[in-house]
């Protein structure tokens, strides 16, 4: 009892009703990190709380956050809760496919990411795991193959990670997903690193040069990942629906993503529902980036007067 879980405010779903779930279960207490002005975690504000604690049994973050585009730092958290003796979780479907991964520089205990964010299939993710913790693990699901021994009378189990790999395994994607992470490795995740930090500094200034936009998050590629979510207004000051923006752009054949990117609790935070977001990744050139510039003018022009 009192057994404490910390998040964050910034999270993705995925990284906040697993642990409403297991909190429902087990009557621990879920908080979470506030965010900063700027976007960031507000360090400060859960050192004056207490929020890391010798209650806290375990810390899950993201190690970049799919709207803010924030990279947090999961490395000096994760050593606070390692002081006070908590698991490390770190989300990482937006960090791995950015940044190169070193699981201890990281401080994770467990760190999970998917498989369709870098350049895999859907489907498949990975969870990478301290074998001692994964040892300890019961298995989630049962099954063929993650068996040792099975009677009619009971069973035991194989050791991680065939434990938690009950049935019949996604082949295809997992040749897929290995197929992808050689691909990535071959360009290299310096340089993946490098031409995002340089893309998201070339849109920043894009978007810093249109009034009436307002970037959510840091709007200096520094501790940075590539998603760069925003909301919009004529120059008139009127907002545009992020949907609305979603749908001219499509028309003129620049995707972005309009809605609350599985990140409810962070909108209501922001104090709005929904939100637009460019994403650029390896693949992406200046070229279209200007094109989606351009786009956004064209919406403010589309619902309002310009000046
Ligand atoms: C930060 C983050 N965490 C988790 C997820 C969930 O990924 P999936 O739905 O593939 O499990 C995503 C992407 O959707 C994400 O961006």
């Amino acid at each position: 009892m009192g057994d404490e879980i910390v998040i964050s405010v910034l999270e993705h779903h995925s990284n906040i009703v697993p642990w409403q779930l297991l909190a429902q279960r087990t009557g621990a207490v879920l908080r979470w990190f506030d965010i900063t002005e700027a976007g960031r975690l507000d360090l400060a504000k859960a050192e004056a709380d207490g929020l890391i604690n010798e209650r806290t049994r375990i810390v899950s973050l993201a190690w970049v956050s799919n709207v803010l585009g924030t990279v947090n730092p999961v490395a000096q958290i994760a050593a606070q809760a390692h002081a006070v003796g908590a698991i490390v979780v770190v989300d990482g479907s937006q960090g791995v496919p950015q940044l190169p991964t070193r699981v201890s520089q990281l401080g994770a205990d467990l760190l999970a990411f998917t498989g369709h964010k870098l350049v895999g299939p859907t489907g498949i993710g990975v969870l990478w795991g301290r074998y001692d913790l994964l040892a300890g693990l019961p298995p989630f699901l049962g099954g063929g193959e993650m068996i040792e021994v099975v009677t009619m009378e009971s069973s035991t189990y194989a050791p991680p990670p065939y434990r938690f790999e009950a049935g019949t395994p996604p082949i295809a994607q997992a040749v897929g997903l290995g197929a992808a992470i050689e691909y990535l490795e071959g360009v290299g995740m310096e340089w993946v690193a490098a031409h995002e930090t340089e893309i998201t500094a070339y849109a920043l200034a894009g978007m810093a040069s249109l009034p009436g936009v307002r970037v959510l998050g840091p709007t200096e590629a520094v501790d940075r990942g590539g998603a760069v979510s925003f909301t919009l207004s004529t120059t008139d000051g009127l907002e545009i629906h992020p949907h609305d923006v979603m749908q001219l752009l499509d028309a003129r054949g620049i995707a972005v993503r309009g809605g609350h990117h599985c990140a409810r609790p962070l909108h209501a935070r922001l104090g709005i529902t929904a939100s637009s977001r460019a994403s650029s990744y390896l693949y992406t050139t200046t070229g279209e980036i200007d094109a989606l510039i351009d786009g956004l003018a064209y919406v403010q022009d589309f619902f309002g007067r310009r000046a």
